[in-house]
């Protein structure tokens, strides 16, 4: 079926309180290894490309794959531009045919983060497609070990209320002590300010650095209010380590195919394991 909108995927989770995976993707064989999992898990997907996978792949290259893995499948796919910081970058993925597009304007002053994100929101609400906005500072795992200091940067649930009615966001993505890559230890997340911003902005909230948290945690996160759960590390991992194993195992292999091919399905198997936690499986 062709792309459909974030905002479309979100009704039935909102509905019926389960999370959608947004999973990124770099090139051909994650792309498939994305749809073939949500295929086997009859679930909505949302397949995300951020600005590094745009540059190594190609904004067209991208759209096509993931346009051709939708259109072989039955359920809802939708295509997610992943942390656009730059205003072009965005027009581009909008006029390229992405059904969605986060605008990030977390590191700006919130007032410059609002207005920058009402214009995308202006833009993309006329051309159809949804936007997902940002608050607070997401770590990376140096950020994340740094724990003084932490308050700061998560999001505050005030400031959340007013971001959502100001710029009519369809999504939020809140700091609420995750951090992107892998973790040294275990994160910890602030339930309490994630049900807070929950219960001041009312709408779909969307967990970043979400590879490395616990199981339950996620679907403590969904329980309150989590409705798009974003995962990158956790594919990278396990398509790389069965690369590894590959060569390993045989070191003189010259095919790409027997080494990405296992790596793939490597890759479905972690991603349908999320779906589950996610509570998606079945609600395609
Ligand atoms: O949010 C970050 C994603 O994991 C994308 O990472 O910028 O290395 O493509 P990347
Ligand atoms: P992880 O790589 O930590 O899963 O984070 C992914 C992400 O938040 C993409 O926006
Ligand atoms: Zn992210």
């Amino acid at each position: 079926m062709p792309l459909v909108t974030l905002v479309e995927v979100l009704k039935r989770a909102e509905a019926e309180s389960f999370a959608v995976g947004a999973f990124n993707c770099n090139n051909m064989e994650i792309v498939q290894a994305i749809v073939e999992a949500a295929e086997a898990e009859a679930s909505p997907v949302v397949i995300q490309a951020s600005q590094g996978a745009l540059k190594y792949a190609g904004l067209e290259y991208i759209v096509a794959l993931v346009r051709t893995a939708a259109s072989s499948t039955r359920v809802p796919v939708v295509l997610h531009l992943d942390h656009g910081t730059d205003r072009n970058q965005v027009w581009q993925a909008l006029r390229a045919g992405f059904t969605s597009v986060m605008v990030d304007g977390s590191p700006l002053p919130l007032e410059e983060n609002i207005s920058l994100t009402r214009q995308v929101v202006e833009v993309a609400r006329a051309m159809g497609v949804s936007v997902e906005g940002e608050l607070g500072r997401i770590g990376g795992t140096e950020d994340h070990v740094r724990v003084a200091g932490r308050e700061a940067t998560l999001t505050d649930p005030e400031e959340a209320r007013r971001f959502v009615a100001e710029t009519g966001v369809d999504a939020l993505a809140v700091a609420i002590g995750t951090a992107h890559g892998p973790y040294r230890g275990v994160p910890r997340l602030d339930f309490e300010r994630l049900k807070t911003i929950r219960e001041l902005t009312g709408i779909p909230l969307v967990l970043h650095g979400s590879s490395g948290v616990p199981d339950e945690d996620i679907r403590r996160a969904v329980a309150l209010g989590v409705r798009k759960v974003n995962i990158d590390t956790d594919i990278r991992t396990a398509f790389v380590k069965k690369m590894r194993e590959v060569l390993a195992a045989r070191p003189e292999e010259i095919d790409p195919r027997k080494i990405l091919g296992p790596a793939r399905e490597a890759a479905r198997e972690v991603i349908r394991h999320k779906i589950r936690v996610f509570g998606s499986s079945g609600r395609a």
